[in-house]
């Protein structure tokens, strides 16, 4: 007799849902963001002039190799200092590849620059080095499609990193119509991406090797271990 089909009670997710927290890598490794890419749990990357520079790669070439491993926004970072050279510079690193996110800092010139950037060269700008909500609100203002709030340097000098991005998520959700998605940037550990996520950000940047800490866990692995050991005891195989 032929088994008979098993309908599921729930439709399966083929994509998870849009509103979840995305992750970013924040790295100018290429093994590490394939490997991460690999997981299908990266939504995109960040890297800022410090990585780059360390990186002793060409940024043009760095930044197009990282743009062909993920779909989404690559974050490459602005280097001049006054508003026309942000948006000379931008509009090469927006010529890269099409999921570029042009990176600018916080400054009367930066915010200049964005508006430019975004309205005039349809181009993603992401507006670094945010240290304050009215920063944030300045940002959006801009035309920012991303701002990046830094968690860790806040907390380095004893103030809370996350207090910052409870109060962007509260400002910007007085104003629905404002699209500018909060980065949560300078995140270090698995108790900042679990702040994030409750203070309701739309996106956590992180170093490659803090990913495996948010999965590893004690009791999963004895759990595991344990579990395996009782099925290999009963002599069970799933064919
Ligand atoms: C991201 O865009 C930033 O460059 C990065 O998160 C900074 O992190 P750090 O404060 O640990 O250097």
């Amino acid at each position: 007799m032929q088994s008979p089909v098993i309908q599921p009670k729930v439709p399966l997710l083929a994509e998870p849902p849009q509103s979840v927290i995305k992750f970013f890598a924040d790295s100018t490794s290429i093994e590490d963001i394939r490997d991460l890419a690999a997981t299908g749990l990266i939504d995109g990357v960040t890297t800022n002039p410090s990585m780059v520079g360390k990186s002793g790669r060409p940024i043009l070439e760095l930044i197009g190799e990282i743009c062909q491993l993920v779909e989404g926004p690559v974050s490459a970072e602005v280097a001049g200092a006054t508003c026309k050279e942000m948006v000379r510079e931008g509009r090469i690193l927006g010529k890269v590849a099409p999921n570029v996110a042009v990176k600018v800092p916080l400054t009367w010139e930066g915010l200049q620059a964005c508006g430019i950037l975004s309205r005039e060269h349809g181009l993603m700008v992401n507006v670094t080095l945010c240290f304050s909500a009215n920063q944030a609100l300045l940002a959006a203002k801009a035309g920012a499609t991303f701002v990046s709030p830094f968690v860790g340097r806040l907390d380095d000098l004893n103030i809370d990193g996350l207090d910052l991005i409870r109060e962007i998520r509260a400002i910007y959700g007085n104003y629905p119509a404002l699209r500018t998605e909060i980065l949560c940037a300078s995140v270090r550990t698995p108790n900042h991406v679990k702040g994030v996520a409750l203070a309701g950000g739309d996106i956590v940047t992180l170093p490659p090797e803090v990913f495996p800490k948010l999965v590893d866990h004690p009791l999963t692995e004895k759990g595991l271990a344990a579990f395996m050991a009782d099925w290999a005891a009963g002599g069970q195989s799933i064919k």
